[in-house]
């Protein structure tokens, strides 16, 4: 028996290595340690060996089993290791130069955003950021929304599930509904709630709804957004802001044009329109390219700031519009798509 052992491991290391697949693998395990294996059959003829030899006998079945089934571990190791490798393909050296010639080029919409950001700092604002995992509170509640208004409706917002957790929403509020942001408004709220006013910030970032991609409409897009709180801010401010903003974007030629809107965070409100025929691709006389208002009232008892001491204004604006303006790309999905050769035009 102990002859049958000894030949039994001898010949296990060389079958083992031998193996190149899982099925192989499978099958060889059954051979060895399977019910009808060749190493179960000497287990069950440990019963037929006289009494005073079975100490002696099982001590070396059971040191072989252990060696056995090192074995096999590492054999199933080996073969995932070398699927996983093939997987993965030759080896990369990420220290070697790119094929690619030069550096690269920054995506038109950080090109976009950067210069924007650019632009502000220059008329004193500051930039920061909110999360885009957002809550009820800081998208609609705190912003004056109404419990009906139609843009929390499920149709325009991806909530998340209940029982929904996030790496980076460290306390969950218990009964708070969370959602990804509609808007950087929210970054608004933020801003207010962390300190006093006066207050200037632009924040761009993600933003994200329920719309169906098409060439003017993804459900995640950017957007930049301004907020601006002092004493005595008036619309007239909003507007020359939002001119020298316009004009050193897009060029000396543009205008910017006020309509009247609804935005429940400010009053009054306003859609901004701009016109800037000097730009080769913009046929329209006015293009739709922002809201913006005068902050409500409702918005600074929300936060805590006296209404009667403080006013400001806010606007928000879509960067993937305001980058279509500016290289004269007809589709946002361009945006996206990572294609090479559409990027590399932004050099
Ligand atoms: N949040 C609005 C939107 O997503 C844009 C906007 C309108 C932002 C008016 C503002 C504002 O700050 O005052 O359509």
């Amino acid at each position: 028996m102990q002859d049958t052992l000894n030949a039994l491991l001898a010949k296990a290391p060389a079958e083992l290595a031998a193996l190149k697949s899982r099925a192989e693998f499978e099958a060889a395990k059954a051979r060895y340690v399977g019910p009808n294996g060749e190493f179960t059959a000497l287990m069950k003829q440990l019963g037929t060996v006289p009494k005073e030899q079975r100490p002696v006998m099982g001590k070396l079945i059971n040191e072989a089993k252990g060696q056995l089934q090192a074995q096999l571990d590492a054999t199933l190791q080996r073969i995932a290791d070398a699927e996983i490798a093939a997987q993965l393909g030759p080896a990369v050296d990420p220290t070697l130069p790119s094929p690619d010639a030069g550096p690269g080029t920054y995506h038109p919409l950080t090109q976009v955003r950067e210069e924007m950001c650019r632009i502000m700092r220059k008329a004193g604002f500051t930039v920061v950021e909110g999360p885009e995992v957002e809550t009820e509170y800081y998208c609609f509640d705190a912003l004056n929304t109404a419990p009906d208004h139609p843009a929390r409706d499920a149709q325009d917002t991806f909530y998340f599930p209940e029982a929904a957790r996030f790496g980076n929403v460290s306390k969950k509020v218990e009964g708070e509904k969370y959602l990804l942001r509609t808007h950087t408004s929210s970054v608004q709220i933020r801003t207010m709630l962390k300190g006093q006013p006066p207050i200037r910030v632009i924040s761009p970032g993600r933003v994200y709804r329920r719309d169906t991609t098409d060439a003017t409409h993804s459900a995640n897009f950017h957007q930049l957004e301004g907020l601006y709180v002092d004493k005595n801010v008036t619309v007239r401010d909003l507007k020359a802001m939002l001119d020298y903003i316009f004009a050193s974007l897009l060029g000396k030629g543009t205008t910017t044009r006020f309509r009247p809107h609804y935005f429940s965070y400010t009053e009054p409100s306003f859609e901004v329109d701009l016109s800037a025929k000097h730009l080769p691709k913009v046929n329209k006389e006015w293009i739709e390219i922002g809201g913006c208002g005068m902050v409500d009232p409702a918005v600074f008892e929300a936060v805590g700031y006296d209404p009667n001491v403080w006013s400001g204004y806010a606007f928000g604006m879509g960067l993937e519009r305001l980058a279509m303006l500016v290289y004269g790309i007809d589709d946002i999905r361009y945006f996206y798509q990572n294609d090479v050769r559409f990027l590399k035009q932004f050099a």
